[in-house]
């Protein structure tokens, strides 16, 4: 879930019920996959500093106010944490059912099904049926599906994903908005992974996108060196090998990592 600790102090906590001693500086969501203990998550990964952002990760803490986020919370002495309450658990259904109701619903045609987190977190956290206007990709308040008009000015407006063109100009991955949730771990890749700064997030809120930078705003012409660490990161099928998206998943797949870069590539063995 998030990185590991290097620190030579320990601290014990109760996760569920579970005593665990783990090391200072440890997050709480590292701490319970320790303990036997999977917290869903989609913008955490154990290879990248936590950010925070997807809010499914949440978790109650005795004697502390709200759900913090339990990926970029630390352990403490004593502390005593609930990840499987009913309060967490209507959080993140709740969550889920937004990020999915500003996604595309073609799981069985999609390049990344079987393989996609996103899928794998709404099954995980009981999502079973979602009260807003889905399919055409925008958020209907109102739950009646009846479009308001700013959200049918937003339907043919930039601000709704599927409205941003799929960028094709790399010749190895392709960038499709329509499926980003923005949990921004392909612009935190580049950076700490690639030591790279081509992608950024540009907008707020529901107009929020991850961008190339460029001035066509193209992979191709941005500072992107091909590296593939975005599309390792990358949850959903948002980034993806062309390979995969011609010839299908591989069976089985090599992960590498060379003396050039750290990025841990993975290709297909016969
Ligand atoms: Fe913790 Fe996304 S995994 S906020």
């Amino acid at each position: 879930g998030t990185p590991a600790s290097k620190s030579d102090k320990t601290v014990t906590l109760s996760i569920d019920g579970f005593d665990i001693t783990v090391p200072e500086g440890t997050s709480v969501m590292r701490a319970s996959a320790l303990a036997g203990i999977d917290i869903p998550k989609l913008c955490a990964s154990d290879n990248l500093e936590a950010f925070g952002s997807c809010r499914l990760c949440v978790v109650e803490i005795e004697g502390r106010r709200g759900t913090p986020a339990s990926c970029t919370t630390p352990v403490a002495e004593g502390m005593v944490v609930h990840t499987q309450s009913k309060k967490v658990a209507k959080i993140r259904k709740g969550v889920m059912e937004l990020y999915i109701s500003d996604h595309p619903l073609d799981c069985l045609t999609c390049a990344a099904n079987g393989d996609c987190e996103l899928q794998d977190q709404a099954g995980a956290v009981g999502l079973r049926d979602v009260r807003y206007t889905t399919g055409e990709n925008h958020y209907d308040p109102t739950g009646t599906g009846a479009l308001s008009m700013a959200d049918a000015k937003r339907r043919e407006g930039p601000g709704n994903h599927h409205y941003i063109p799929k960028d094709d100009s790399n010749p190895y991955f392709t960038y499709d908005p329509a499926k980003c949730i923005v949990c921004s771990r392909c612009v935190r890749a580049c950076e700490e992974v690639q030591g790279t700064f081509a992608l950024t997030i540009e907008g707020r809120g529901f107009e929020s996108r991850v961008s190339a930078g460029a001035v066509d705003d193209s992979f191709l012409t941005s500072d992107c060196v091909s590296c593939g660490a975005c599309v390792q990161a990358c949850p959903t099928a948002t980034l993806q090998e062309k390979s995969v998206i011609e010839m299908g998943t591989p069976t089985r797949s090599v992960i590498t990592t060379c003396a050039y870069c750290g990025v841990g590539c993975s290709f297909k063995a016969e």
